[in-house]
């Protein structure tokens, strides 16, 4: 979308300005319109209320709902940096973490969970990209899970001070300040890299992978969980808003070609889907100069609207990533 010069501070508030109007009249329709009515009840501004009021209430819905959609799209020109965001809500997140794990997407942390437990080994060693206030770590030490090390790297100094808390007093539990975009990640090898609800704001999410794969053990697996894109209406207008975030819900050509990718699971949720995402990287005996390609996809039983897609066919392997 064209700024035409604009400041982010100007767009910022037409476009909050152009979300709630918008959504204010697609919802109340001309009771809220008139409401807009006041000041004499002549010249150029009363004849264009009154013009406006005379519509049909279907046709003044509508236009809401498209100002609504415009405003969405100008807050997404002038996004909040990923700093800014989390420094400044690293204590209100601490607090609702659990709402989304527990109440919004349930099904898909329970499978995190059960991931976390097959994929870890006794003694085994975590990192976890993007930790943000330590959810992840909360729920390997609520499991007992029989961790050697966990490390957490992070972006935020605020959202580190809130993990920090919970990882105290115990030296096999690190954090370190780093964005995932630049340099390399702390040196492993690792029998576990788990990252949860953070690939939306890479903008090269494979580039962190690949910098992933490198510090992973043979044998080791990979555990993401992140909102990926949909066909679905509704998550198509969050994708909008998160863009006001620094996110996006991202897209399959992205993570399609994850290396060792072996296992999705999609989850419908009320922010649209999300994707928990396996990635095996093979010992050298299971390499056997192989590797597996194309996802097969089929809805999987008792959750409504799940899709699960796993690897099933096996190609001859042309290079190591
Ligand atoms: C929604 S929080 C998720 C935190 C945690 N993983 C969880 O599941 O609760 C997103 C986190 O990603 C971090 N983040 C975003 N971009 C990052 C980057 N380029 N490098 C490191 N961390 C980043 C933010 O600082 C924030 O803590």
């Amino acid at each position: 979308m064209k700024t035409f010069g604009v400041g982010q501070r100007a767009r910022r508030l037409s476009g909050a300005f152009c979300v709630v109007d918008g959504l204010l009249t697609a919802a109340l329709g001309r009771r809220y319109v008139r409401l807009w009515r006041f000041g004499p009840d002549t010249g150029p501004y009363a004849r264009a209320m009154n013009w406006l009021t005379d519509r049909p209430g279907w046709l003044l819905r509508a236009g809401g709902l498209a100002q609504a959609g415009f405003g969405l799209a100008l807050l997404g020109t002038a996004p909040v940096s990923v700093p800014t965001l989390y420094g400044a809500s690293a204590g209100t997140y601490r607090r609702i973490e659990t709402v989304w794990r527990d109440w919004f997407y349930a099904d898909g942390h329970r499978a995190l969970d059960q991931a976390m437990t097959t994929y870890l080994p006794p003694n085994g060693d975590v990192l976890d990209l993007a930790c943000g206030t330590g959810a992840n770590l909360v729920r390997i030490l609520d499991m007992r899970l029989p961790f050697g090390s966990y490390t957490g790297v992070d972006l935020t100094e605020q959202m580190l001070a809130q993990a920090r808390t919970k990882g105290m007093g115990r030296d096999n539990i690190r954090f370190r300040q780093m964005d995932l975009q630049v340099g390399a990640l702390p040196e492993g090898p690792y029998d576990l890299v788990v990252s949860t609800w953070a690939f939306e704001h890479l903008s090269d999410p494979a580039d962190v992978v690949k910098k992933a794969w490198r510090v992973l053990r043979p044998g080791g697996h990979m555990v993401l969980l992140f909102e990926i894109s949909t066909d679905f209406w509704w998550g198509k207008v969050v994708d909008r808003a998160l863009r006001f975030f620094s996110g996006r819900h991202v897209p399959e050509e992205v993570w399609r070609d994850f290396s060792g990718l072996a296992d999705v699971t999609r989850y419908r949720g009320a922010f649209g889907d999300i994707g928990l995402f396996v990635l095996h990287k093979p010992t050298e005996e299971t390499w056997g100069g192989r590797y597996i390609t194309a996802l097969e996809c089929q809805p999987t039983s008792g959750v409504g609207g799940n899709i699960r897609c796993a690897r099933d066919k096996i190609g001859n392997i042309s290079n190591g990533i």
